[in-house]
């Protein structure tokens, strides 16, 4: 057995967090080698509530489990954690854009930046689901000063995942089957889902559907999952949004074995163009606890044109919370 890490999770009274703290507790995320000091961070009036997932997670008698700490101090909460799942903030409802929360929770990540910078181990590597989850990835970076901008990242697996399910269902194979998927640029309704390297079962994907399917209902399915779901449910997603998590948590620290996942990173050095200073989804692969962008792909007009919508959100996005990250 490993020594203990410390991982973080804000907003762990919350419908996620009740399939994402199970999943973590069990080994899903860091393996089954891996024991966890869980930081569970709640704001006041939902202590009560997370007092009553304590008694569950002591319940399930988990063997990785080696200290749970609930609080609604972010202070104690991010203290020397090595992890941090940033999910603590308002879901959108009907009707709503992910950006329409800017202002709710755009706050709460001016805060929890500067906690984790005073708090958290220098290399904790931070994922923020919570939405808009790239440009509240961009203020907590922008708040934490002593952290590696490259350790701050944001949640675009759920779109990724998504994508490699619709391409699986389409072309009749195993989501297993399904390589090289990217979905660029904002957890958002420009996101741009491409298939452009994608394969399944070793065919390109492009040669086994229709252009039309790929701009027509492919594209825009995946650009309004979530959208769907919260129509379906009520609520937004919530266990596939934790399963993601853990994907992505579970790559970056363990490695992707070669396979690539769009991650929400630092757009440092302008890659394929982006404007830098973005929290941006790009073709990703992980190994030895790093990420790194798939370099050297070529980019046609159609996708230009896509990347750069989704770019100009997040500008705009950026340009709205200029009082956050000053
Ligand atoms: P929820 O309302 O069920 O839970 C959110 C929890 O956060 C609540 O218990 C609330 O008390 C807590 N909270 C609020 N402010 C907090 C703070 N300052 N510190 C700590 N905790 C705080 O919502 P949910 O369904 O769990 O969703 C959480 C967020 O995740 C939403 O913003 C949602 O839109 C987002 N989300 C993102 C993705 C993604 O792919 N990036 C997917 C699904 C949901
Ligand atoms: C999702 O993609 O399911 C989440 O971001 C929730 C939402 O608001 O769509």
């Amino acid at each position: 057995m490993k020594a203990p890490v410390r991982v973080a999770v804000t907003g762990a009274a919350g419908q996620i967090s009740y399939s994402l703290i199970f999943r973590i507790a069990s080994g899903s995320m860091l393996g089954p080698d891996q024991p966890v000091i869980l930081q569970l961070l709640e704001i006041p009036p939902a202590m009560g509530a997370l007092q009553g997932v304590l008694m569950e997670l002591n319940d399930c008698a988990f063997p990785l489990v080696a200290g749970v700490i609930a609080t609604d101090d972010p202070n104690v909460a991010f203290k020397d954690i090595d992890f941090a799942l940033l999910v603590g903030s308002r879901p959108r409802g009907p009707g709503m854009e992910r950006s329409d929360l800017l202002n709710a929770n755009g706050a709460i990540f001016t805060v929890q930046g500067k906690a984790l910078s005073d708090n958290a181990k220098p290399n904790v590597r931070v994922l923020v689901v919570g939405n808009p989850a790239n440009t509240n990835a961009l203020i907590c970076l922008k708040n934490a000063p002593k952290l590696n901008p490259r350790n701050v990242t944001a949640m675009m697996r759920l779109d990724h995942n998504r994508a490699m399910s619709q391409i699986a269902e389409k072309t009749g194979t195993h989501s297993t089957k399904v390589e090289k998927v990217v979905v660029w640029g904002n957890h958002s309704s420009t996101q741009y889902p491409d298939i452009s390297y994608a394969t399944a079962d070793g065919k390109a994907v492009k040669s086994l559907v229709t252009d039309e399917w790929n701009k027509n209902e492919f594209i825009p399915t995946v650009q309004q999952r979530g959208a769907a779901i919260i129509k379906a449910r009520g609520a937004s997603s919530a266990a596939s949004a934790a399963s993601a998590a853990v994907d992505h948590m579970r790559n970056w620290a363990l490695g992707s074995n070669g396979q690539w996942v769009s991650m929400g990173v630092y757009s440092k050095g302008n890659p394929y163009g982006v404007d830098q200073d973005l929290i941006f989804a790009f073709p990703i692969t992980c190994e030895n606890g790093e990420w790194k962008i798939v370099e050297g792909l070529e980019i046609s007009d159609y996708s230009r044109e896509m990347i750069k919508k989704t770019e100009a959100e997040l500008q705009s996005e950026r340009a709205a919370v200029a009082d956050h990250i000053k």
